[in-house]
């Protein structure tokens, strides 16, 4: 049966347990659409496992806690307090008996959104384009200690979803790239880094989430397309488990605390309701012991929701501002009636409450939430939705440290220079003009436009949720400027891009270097800047920039192309044209944008890596983003038919070693990026090491606990007598004692239940493993070291630079992309004629692939080859693997 189904009647209005479980004949199954993509089920939710490795701790802990609490205080923990109902994007009911003040969960993933003195971090995309471990959890600490010391419990991210598929999809920017092996890395490392720093970490969004068009109902029929259901991202098994879901298991194994699932559906079923997913994915295979949060309004029913594996609504009202919710009172009947069974809430609560011991919290000793989302004064309404409660809000604690030197590190190393005819690095030039809006500021300044909702000045993060406020902004005007003062050289910036005859004559006065800004912007469906509806229209650059660079190189033979950008652009002309001598993507790396780019133009740091490929256009990348619905008024049926086959799989399939200039090469090949030396690869050795075989993991999980009892008596759920109501906000009272009378204490309960929850939903008894699951991450020994790699790299060139070696694997099989990435290193500081040795662990689920008919990882009986370089097609090292 399908879960999605289940949930239809109930999307329209707020469901009303009672009602529903009095429906006489439960609607049939199979759903209507069955010719349509469909989701199986998977129940019951897989409840938390007391010894999953890195939680016994924290399961203790919370256990201790959950089992004092009332039912009421359990739902008050999984349930939002609506929107606008408390100081943060998101916030839970308290327990004020136990003194737990609200936990309060914030965007996001560059740092802490509606704030002030924190710090504004490069995209997920910038960060990982320095392939740097160590960067990317010193990035998470950063982030992590500053949510910390604003109270914050939640960080809403790091993100993983949207992985990148569609090259044009508007959040991607958000992410890791649409590689899952280096997103994964970079989703855990991050992960790591915030719970170290004392902060629960959010990997969102899950699952597939690939596009900001029909995401939601609401927004899509706001820019005039009438569709009833978001769109559903129809995924086969393989795909999901080889490609979309990947990094998230990465960042389960690295004990992520919670989970973000998303607005669309998959499979037909919505993301936060779809029992595969959640309970049998996230859950029963990956071994998440964390808790699952929705999206913003991205729950649409209540019972099924928590069947499903849902564990917090967020922001809790059922759409912003009803003053209604799926859990809330709602969940309270639902358990006092047995349609929910209790072991499920206290899961859920479990979960939630095992989550914040995990990253060292404790209930006594959380830091107030010290700053308020609705208002930048220093007083305001606590309840800013509806006016209530007027008090200091923001206390300006500054929470930045010295993360502006990571920031500024971070942000040149995650610069990439694509193209080099010798003209970088700059050194005291003699004359430099930049030229074009994105060197210069935002005239209404870096924070301007609400959430970043615009493309004025430099590009330095994407519009949407997963935005912060600038401390300040350091522009590539200013620092460029800076650095020419300090080196004598003459120094002119003509930031209007209309202005062409000036910059014709500028440019055109002998000695010049021409250093030319464009850049190409994209965020969130909920803003659409120049009618981007989040996502991007097309790969080319903005406000004229391609005639600007044009311009710019038809009058200067020394022009330096520098592009901020949320993903790819078009730079097939410039790769060729003779006068452009460089070409350097400088990402959106944050507030010390212009720093980290006078320090790769000037030589004094290291660059990135590309992390997805430059196609020649959009059409190259096989797929983009959907913009008109495709079935009617129903749920718009994404396919993704093209598989594993994304970004270079997809180039090196249809054009394996096409050169640059043709129309389906990549221009820029995914892991490129040029250097300030040479290395030479040699000496591939493999080792094979005796894992044995793999043990699927068998036997019985324990059954579901149940902690704690709570009062059968309808009347201590009523609204408290010492409690002024408050509109709008959420709570888990019964509205009035007669409702709950007659949605409860009727003998045909037991039945109802069953008939409205798929089967086996309420079943607590231990459940059978499923093979490829285990501990957090899955069966252990999906780790098991197979094979060790090691190469020597040696810099052959004049200066001292960071290598980034790339093992790419080919699975072998007729349908197996040519090769994946498996592994990489960022290796610092090699000093010329210095050999270092490149070392990579290749695991078993590294070398297999998802088997659908067992439900394992298996290594296929193809012969499997390793490949090792400086890009996905410069491998100069390639092995069989023994
Ligand atoms: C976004 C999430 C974000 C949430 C809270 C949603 O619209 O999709 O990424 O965390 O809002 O702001």
């Amino acid at each position: 049966m399908k879960t999605s189904f289940l949930l239809a009647a109930s999307t329209a209005t707020i469901l009303d347990f009672a009602a529903a479980n009095a429906l006489p004949n439960p609607q049939p199954y199979p759903p209507p659409h069955s010719n349509e993509a469909y989701s199986p089920p998977f129940y019951p939710s897989p409840w938390m496992d007391p010894n999953a490795p890195g939680w016994e701790q924290a399961y203790a802990q919370a256990k201790e806690f959950v089992s004092g609490l009332t039912l009421l205080e359990k739902v008050n923990l999984t349930t939002g307090v609506g929107w606008m109902g408390e100081k943060c994007v998101g916030n839970v009911g308290t327990v004020p008996r136990l003194g737990l003040r609200s936990l309060c969960m914030q965007d996001g993933p560059l740092g802490l959104r509606f704030n002030r003195y924190n710090s504004a971090f490069a995209t997920g995309l910038t960060a990982a384009a320095s392939w740097s471990r160590h960067l990317w959890v010193d990035r998470g600490t950063a982030l992590g200690s500053e949510a910390k010391n604003k109270g914050v419990d939640v960080l809403l991210g790091p993100v993983a979803g949207p992985l990148g598929r569609n090259p044009n999809g508007g959040r991607n920017v958000e992410g890791f790239g649409n590689d899952p092996y280096l997103a994964g890395v970079a989703l855990a490392d991050t992960v790591t880094g915030i719970q170290n720093a004392g902060t629960v970490a959010c990997a969102k969004h899950f699952l597939l989430n690939e596009q900001e068009h029909f995401r939601q109902v609401g927004e899509a029929n706001g820019y005039g397309y009438p569709i009833k259901e978001a769109l559903s991202s129809n995924v086969d098994d393989k795909t999901i488990h080889e490609v979309y879901g990947w990094p998230f298991q990465d960042a389960v194994k690295a004990g992520v605390g919670s989970i973000m699932c998303s607005y669309n559906q998959v499979n037909n079923s919505y993301a936060c309701q779809n029992s595969k997913l959640l309970n049998g994915l996230l859950k029963e295979e990956y071994g998440f012991q964390g808790f699952v949060m929705s999206d913003w309004q991205a729950q649409h029913a209540g019972v099924s929701t928590a069947a499903a594996g849902l564990d917090m609504t967020m922001p809790g009202d059922t759409l912003f501002n009803t003053g209604a919710s799926y859990f809330g009172s709602n969940l309270t009947l639902a358990v006092l009636n047995g349609t929910v069974p209790e072991w499920r809430i206290d899961d859920m609560v479990m979960r939630i409450m095992a989550s914040f011991f995990k990253v060292g919290k404790s209930i006594n000793n959380l830091v107030d939430t010290n700053f308020d989302s609705w208002t930048d004064g220093e007083f305001g309404y606590v309840q800013a939705a509806v006016n209530e409660n007027w008090e200091k809000v923001n206390y300006g604690v500054d929470v930045r440290a010295d993360h502006a030197n990571h920031i500024r590190e971070a942000g040149a190393k995650g610069t990439v220079i694509l193209k080099n005819n010798g003209i970088l690095p700059l050194n005291k030039p003699k004359f430099l003009t930049v030229i074009g809006e994105d060197a210069g500021s935002n005239p209404a300044g870096p924070n301007g436009c609400g959430d970043r909702g615009c493309d004025d000045g430099t590009l330095a993060m994407e519009w949407g949720s997963g935005t912060t406020n600038f401390p300040y902004l350091v522009t590539p005007d200013t620092a460029i400027q800076n650095q020419a003062l300090q080196d004598g050289s003459r120094y002119e910036s003509i930031l209007n891009n209309y202005a062409t005859s000036a910059i014709q004559s500028l440019v055109s006065q002998p000695e010049a270097i021409a250093i030319v800004f464009a850049n190409s912007d994209s965020g969130e469906g909920y803003l659409h800047p120049d009618g981007n509806e989040g996502d991007r229209k097309n790969i080319t650059l903005w406000k004229n920039g391609d005639d600007l660079i044009k311009t710019v190189a038809a009058n200067n033979a020394k022009t330096i192309v520098v592009v901020h950008s949320t993903g790819p652009v078009i730079l097939k002309d410039y790769a060729v044209h003779p006068n452009i001598s460089a070409i350097v993507w400088a990402g959106t790396p944050g507030q010390e944008s212009g720093n980290s780019l006078v320090d790769i133009l000037y030589g004094k740091q290291s660059p990135g890596r590309t992390p997805f490929t430059w196609g020649p256009s959009l059409e190259s990348y096989g797929v983009q983003v959907m913009t008109t619905p495709n079935n009617g008024n129903n749920a718009p049926q994404d396919d993704f038919t093209e598989g594993a086959f994304i970004d270079y799989r997809y180039f090196d399939k249809v054009a394996p070693g096409k050169p640059r200039s043709s129309d389906k090469a990549p221009t820029y090949e995914f892991g490129f990026g040029l250097s300030w030396s040479t290395f030479k690869f040699s000496n591939l050795q493999i080792q094979k090491n005796n894992a044995g075989p793999l043990n699927p993991t068998t036997g019985k999980t324990i059954a579901a606990p149940a902690l704690g009892t709570f009062s059968k008596n309808l009347k201590d759920y009523g609204f408290p007598k010492n409690i002024r109501r408050i509109k709008e906000f959420i709570y888990p009272y019964l509205s009035s004692t007669s409702s709950g009378q007659a949605a409860s204490g009727d003998s045909h309960y037991g039945q109802t239940a069953k008939q409205f929850l798929p089967a086996g939903a309420t079943d607590g008894s231990p459940q059978p493993r499923s093979p490829s699951s285990g501990e957090p991450g899955g069966n252990r020994q999906l780790y098991d070291v197979i094979y060790t790699i090691t190469a020597t790299i040696t810099n052959t060139g004049k200066v001292m630079d960071d290598a980034v070696p790339q093992l790419y694997l080919s699975h072998g099989g007729p349908n197996e992309p040519v090769r994946v990435l498996r592994g990489f290193d960022r290796i610092e500081r090699i000093a010329p004629g210095q050999s270092v040795t490149f070392k990579a662990d290749l695991t078993r689920r590294d070398i297999s692939n998802w088997d659908t008919k067992t439900q394992q990882w298996v290594v296929t009986k193809f012969p499997k080859t390793v490949y090792v370089g400086s890009s996905s097609r410069d491998l100069p090292l390639s092995a069989r693997l023994p």
